[in-house]
């Protein structure tokens, strides 16, 4: 029959014609092309889509303020990342440059103070003091054996700390309060927080100009990385409109497949955020505080060692530090 002189009444058989085969190939398991546009829509059938995560935003970091430190918190809420370790190396690093550092340890493990050499039980104010008296700020640094580069211990007080704060006035800002009096004499103060959001750490971010963030190189990173995004994004718009993202680094890293998979999406999902190189696995690294020391006082030729190096190097010509050597009023 030509289609020229076909009738409306004699089309329609043919499109039965269609759904009988449809029907009959579905019962068979077989479902013809023509199924998706004649099928009507079943709502069971609508089921939601995950659809590709929106892109990761990191809010901007802002410009340091004249005569006055710039304050980092190295943050991740995952434990054991390496946020510690960056903290005392990098912080060592910039001190070996001639820069002015203070460390912040805010984690009541109180690490820094181990990998630094320094005995706990023999200090007597700590980060605590420096948030509740904030009169006695200058005294709560100490020296460590790296010229440049001193500490406020923290200590198990803090978890206490945590407790009393919750019905104090302007709990966020006891930390700021604090450090005002110290930031006209460092360079930088680099900020060490434990793998919780409480008050604490909520100190550190309110008083920082922007985080830095360490990347272990595996599977769930990126998810990790989105929920801090959302932590930081708060922080910011009810507490610390200052508050950016200078740098996010790749740690622990080996070379395996996946670490490499992973390392190459979180470059293609930060881009110029991202400060190279990716810190290697390396035991040097993991029994430099054992010793109290450094990595580049303990195995500067490591692979640790370098990695440590260079990321401090760049971190300084991010901060625009790399030329001010002996740049602090101290
Ligand atoms: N690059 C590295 N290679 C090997 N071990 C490392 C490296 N970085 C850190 N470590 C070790 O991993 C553990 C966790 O590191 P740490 O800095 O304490 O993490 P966080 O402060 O994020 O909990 C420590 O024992 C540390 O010595
Ligand atoms: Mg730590």
């Amino acid at each position: 029959m030509c289609g020229m002189h076909m009738q409306e009444s004699e089309r329609e058989p043919v499109v039965e014609a269609e759904f009988e085969e449809i029907e009959m190939a579905e019962m068979a398991g077989v479902i013809p092309e023509s199924a998706e546009i004649l099928a009507a829509p079943n709502p069971a059938d609508e089921i939601s889509i995950a659809r590709p995560r929106p892109f990761l935003e990191l809010p901007e970091p802002p410009s340091t303020r004249k005569g006055m430190a710039r304050v980092i918190v190295c943050i991740n809420q995952k434990g054991g990342v390496g946020k510690t370790t960056t903290v005392i190396n990098v912080g060592a690093h910039l001190a070996t440059m001639g820069l002015k550092v203070l460390i912040v340890d805010c984690d009541s493990q109180g690490n820094c103070a181990t990998g630094l050499g320094i005995d706990k039980s023999k200090v007597a104010n700590t980060t605590r003091t420096l948030m509740l008296q904030p009169e006695l700020a200058a005294q709560c640094r100490y020296a460590t054996p790296i010229e440049g580069l001193h500490l406020v211990v923290g200590d198990r007080t803090l978890v206490t700390l945590e407790q009393e704060l919750v019905s104090e006035l302007g709990r966020e800002r006891r930390l700021c309060e604090g450090l005002a009096q110290l930031m006209p004499h460092y360079d930088i103060i680099l900020i060490d927080t434990p793998p919780s959001l409480g008050i604490v750490t909520i100190n550190a971010l309110v008083a920082a100009d922007a985080v830095m963030i360490p990347v272990q190189t595996e599977y769930f990173s990126l998810e990790g990385l989105a929920l801090l995004a959302t932590t930081l994004r708060e922080v910011r718009s009810r507490l610390n409109p200052r508050l950016g993202v200078d740098a996010v680094f790749l740690t622990m890293h080996a070379p395996t497949l996946l670490n490499g998979q992973v390392a190459g999406q979180v470059r293609e999902t930060l881009g110029e955020m991202v400060v190279e190189p990716p810190i290697r696995r390396n035991i040097r690294v993991a029994e430099a505080p054992s010793h109290g020391i450094p990595i580049h006082l303990h195995a500067p030729n490591s692979h640790g060692g370098e990695d440590y190096r260079h990321l401090a190097e760049n971190l300084a010509l991010r901060w625009g530090l790399a030329t001010r050597k002996n740049g602090g009023t101290d």
